[in-house]
């Protein structure tokens, strides 16, 4: 999603704007801006299409000063347009500004900027904020005061960055994550700690409804009440550092790869938190699972896991779906928020309605400086790196690591979860490449393919489905193994391709069933097993391991699939069309 990046120091602002943008590229977006103060004046370079492709046309890395701001758009309010790309000048170009998240009030406001005389050029939300700002700071002078008057007229959530033609910079947030970062020879503002990691790691997380001005005799932050605001400097770990691609081609690729580290990390560096939350569930008075995508599929998955061994029921809910079923969480509801990025705004408001009506939050999370781990009780990190990739991998295997824990733990150790076991046969699958790569081109020309598992490998179905729908563009759907004859089995014939997901345990010998009336129908069949059948066309052999844990390794060959099934297609796998990795809108 949009991203936010300005600089204020005494190296040139252009280059390292532009970096930082191409930094967090793996957000999702589709044009480019540059905003640099100069000689007394603001300048403005944007496009649209990648940081690189905007760079080599419009050149917003040459555009002179020490100060700037810079900012990836993904559209929401007007077209992809180099008119709406950020960042938008104030109609008398003295102040400009970038902007993620959503003006609600947004039309009120220009209609009575446009009385005034203000004038607008693009369809956006955004512009009306570098107006209002212009509409104050004429009234009264005064970046400060202009700032506040602003932020309390502006409703919606927010992250904004300005730069005033003095050469300040302030930047406010609202339910957007803004981050300040302290560097030797220069200030930092950003919506991600990538955008300026290279440069240092030690950083001032703004709080909701703060505001930083910078200029050249230093920082000072407020709240929206105008108080002064003392912030600790915080240095960010330097796994932030980690986040290049190395010797792989692609951070789908490289995430992928790492899941035999990331799965015995999952939660270590929360232990404590481990246990309180396991103690929690085993208290709840109702108990609920959230996520969106990918996070989804795992709350799917835990559904299996604590009805099975915990003997506890949990109830999935899709976050943004929440919002429609009024009256389910009580006092003592107990809501588990799945989320890597801990920013997506429909898990970040299915967990205020939670806590609105008295449930208690925990939350599973990457990213632990995110706004969700703010709005819980307990958050369990996911401890497994930077996902950039915007399709989620590691992190969904970490996921599902942390709530085959808690589990685990409710029950007594009945899985005995051996995670060193899982990681040696995720090496396994992933030490050979061949096989699947060959399958991978034969997709490269279908257009449906079906992913087909039972019981608990049906979350594990939607989940592949989704890996080839985001990667590859090819329409993909999971279905539950029993609902075949009751409706899908229309549609396969021998264009199509199934993909069984079918390891030996109780649900196999159904599977198997299904994968001979698929075939029967001249469908073509990929099986995911352990054991091998005369009905695969294409058997992709996964290690045998405890029947408990299969959902974790056998969901490893198919993001893989999806992966080379990509490359074949010739899109890019890290930043698939229209997508963005941490929807923060909406
Ligand atoms: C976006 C991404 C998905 C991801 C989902 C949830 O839609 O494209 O890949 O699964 O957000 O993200 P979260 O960070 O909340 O797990």
């Amino acid at each position: 999603m949009c991203s936010i990046i300005a600089y204020l120091g005494l190296s040139p602002a252009a280059p390292i704007i532009v970096k930082g943008l191409k930094r967090m590229e793996y957000r999702g977006y589709d044009s480019v801006g540059v905003a640099t103060f100069s000689n007394n004046q603001i300048l403005v370079r944007k496009g649209v299409g990648k940081v690189l492709e905007v760079n080599k046309i419009a050149k917003l890395d040459e555009l002179s000063g020490t100060v700037g701001i810079g900012h990836t758009r993904w559209a929401t309010h007007g077209g992809v347009t180099e008119t709406n790309a950020h960042p938008h000048p104030s109609s008398a170009g003295e102040i400009a500004i970038v902007h993620n998240g959503i003006i609600q009030n947004h039309e009120e406001l220009k209609k009575e900027l446009q009385q005034k005389g203000y004038m607008f050029k693009s369809q956006t939300d955004s512009e009306v904020i570098s107006n209002l700002l212009q509409y104050h700071y004429d009234k009264v002078k005064e970046i400060k005061k202009a700032v506040l008057a602003t932020v309390s007229e502006l409703k919606g959530d927010y992250a904004f960055a300005a730069v005033f033609e003095d050469g300040t910079l302030a930047a406010a947030r609202l339910h957007e994550p803004l981050i300040i970062g302290i560097g030797k020879d220069g200030y930092f503002i950003s919506s991600d700690v990538l955008g300026f990691v290279e440069h240092t790691d030690e950083v001032i997380y703004l709080d909701n409804k703060e505001f930083v001005i910078i200029n050249n005799s230093g920082i000072k932050v407020f709240d929206f009440d105008a108080k002064p605001v003392q912030h600790k400097i915080t240095k960010v770990s330097k796994e932030f550092a980690d986040a290049y691609k190395g010797d792989y081609a692609h951070f789908t690729l490289k995430e992928i790869s790492e899941q035999p580290a990331t799965i015995p990390n999952a939660s270590n560096s929360t232990r404590l938190e481990l246990d309180l939350a396991t103690d929690f569930v085993k208290h709840a008075k109702t108990l609920y699972i959230t996520g969106s995508g990918t996070s989804y599929n795992a709350a799917l998955i835990a559904k299996f896991l604590f009805s099975k061994y915990a003997k506890i029921k949990i109830e999935p809910i899709i976050s943004s779906e929440v919002q429609f079923s009024p009256n389910m969480f009580e006092q003592q509801s107990i809501l588990i928020a799945l989320s890597q990025s801990g920013e997506s705004a429909d898990v970040l408001e299915a967990v205020k309605i939670a806590k609105d009506a008295g449930a208690k939050i925990i939350s599973i999370v990457n990213m632990m400086t995110s706004s969700l781990v703010h709005l819980s009780s307990i958050s369990i990190g996911l401890n497994c790196g930077p996902e950039i990739g915007v399709a989620a991998t590691k992190s969904f295997t970490s996921q599902l690591t942390v709530l085959y824990k808690i589990v685990d733990k409710i029950c007594g150790n009945c899985i005995g979860l051996d995670l060193n076991k899982v990681s040696e046969s995720i090496t396994k699958i992933l030490s050979d490449h061949s096989g699947i790569q060959e399958i991978a081109r034969k997709l490269k020309d279908i257009s449906d393919i079906y992913v087909l598992g039972r019981g608990i490998h049906y979350p594990i179905a939607s989940e592949a489905s989704l890996k080839l729908k985001e990667l590859t563009y090819i329409h993909a759907e999971g279905l539950p193994g029993g609902e075949l004859k009751h409706g899908p089995l229309a549609l396969m014939d021998s264009n199509t391709y199934v993909i069984m997901i079918n390891p030996n345990d109780s649900t196999y010998s159904d599977t198997l069933t299904s994968a001979q009336e698929i075939k029967a129908r001249g469908a073509k069949i990929i099986g995911i097993s352990d054991k091998p059948s005369d009905v695969y066309d294409y058997w992709v052999e996964i290690p045998q391991v405890d029947e408990s844990v299969y959902p974790i390794i056998e969901i490893v060959p198919v993001q893989l699939l999806a992966y080379y099934a990509a490359l074949e297609k010739d899109t890019d796998p890290d930043y698939p069309r229209n997508l963005a990795k941490s929807v923060t809108v909406k």
